[in-house]
């Protein structure tokens, strides 16, 4: 990785430019950022991958929120201080683009993405110890929040997520540490799962960029 250029990413024998250095800053340019993107995607991901017409709107914010664009997440309504909740429904491609949007900013701390569901079978397996693994700094994104099974450790239950979620919420006050999820779920929902004490935290959390209601599934 090149700190002088992050705007040049090399992969193999191609160099993808995502846009310009303008003075101290770097001027980004959509079309190359998807270039970019698409052509990961389709490594990543399969050769079936590309960036769909009708996903550009979310992608730009997304885009903007991932550059920290101060101007442009102030007109999407976006804190570039908090993380990110990317809703929609099953398939439209939320994981896909968490793992991916990662990319285009190298020169900065990468999150990474964890399945929910894991993160409630490793409580199972060694309880409250899995609980602690992610009250540090690192940046995360639980993957696939609200539809998790519920933790049961030695007949102890938990809201293993629920519980991460508040300790997750005190980090961002104290240190601004971000946290990323992507969810099926809308909003009553969460609050359903977790209880409004955690939903009132997610608020202060995540910035919330929602999929369109009937975006198609691309499992089909
Ligand atoms: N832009 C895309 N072009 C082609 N295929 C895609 C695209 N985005 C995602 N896919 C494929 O569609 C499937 C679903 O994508 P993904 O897992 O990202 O969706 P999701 O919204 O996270 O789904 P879920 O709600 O089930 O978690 C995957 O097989 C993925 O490779
Ligand atoms: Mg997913």
């Amino acid at each position: 990785m090149n700190f002088q250029a992050p705007h040049l990413i090399v992969e193999g024998n191609r160099t993808f430019r995502l846009g310009s250095i303008q003075g101290r800053e770097i001027h980004y340019e959509f079309s190359r950022i998807r270039d970019f993107l698409e052509f990961k995607g389709k490594q990543l991901f399969g050769e079936t991958f590309q960036i769909y017409p009708e996903d550009h709107g979310i992608l730009t914010q997304l885009i903007h929120y991932f550059i920290k664009d101060e101007i442009m997440c102030k007109n999407h309504g976006i804190d570039p201080d908090k993380g990110i909740l990317l809703s929609g429904p099953i398939g439209c491609g939320k994981t896909s683009f968490m793992r991916l949007l990662k990319l285009i900013v190298p020169h900065k701390r990468p999150y990474s993405v964890l399945s929910s569901r894991n993160i409630v079978f490793a409580y199972n397996h060694i309880g409250s110890k899995a609980l602690q693994d992610y009250g540090d700094h690192g940046s995360y994104c639980f993957d696939d929040l609200g539809v998790e099974p519920s933790g049961k450790h030695f007949g102890q239950e938990c809201n293993v997520l629920g519980e991460i979620l508040l300790s997750r919420y005190e980090l961002f006050v104290l240190h601004k540490v971000k946290t990323h999820a992507t969810t099926n779920l809308n909003a009553q929902e969460l609050e359903d799962r977790y209880g409004n004490r955690v939903r009132s935290r997610m608020r202060e959390l995540f910035n919330l960029i929602a999929f369109d209601a009937d975006s198609k599934d691309k499992r089909r």
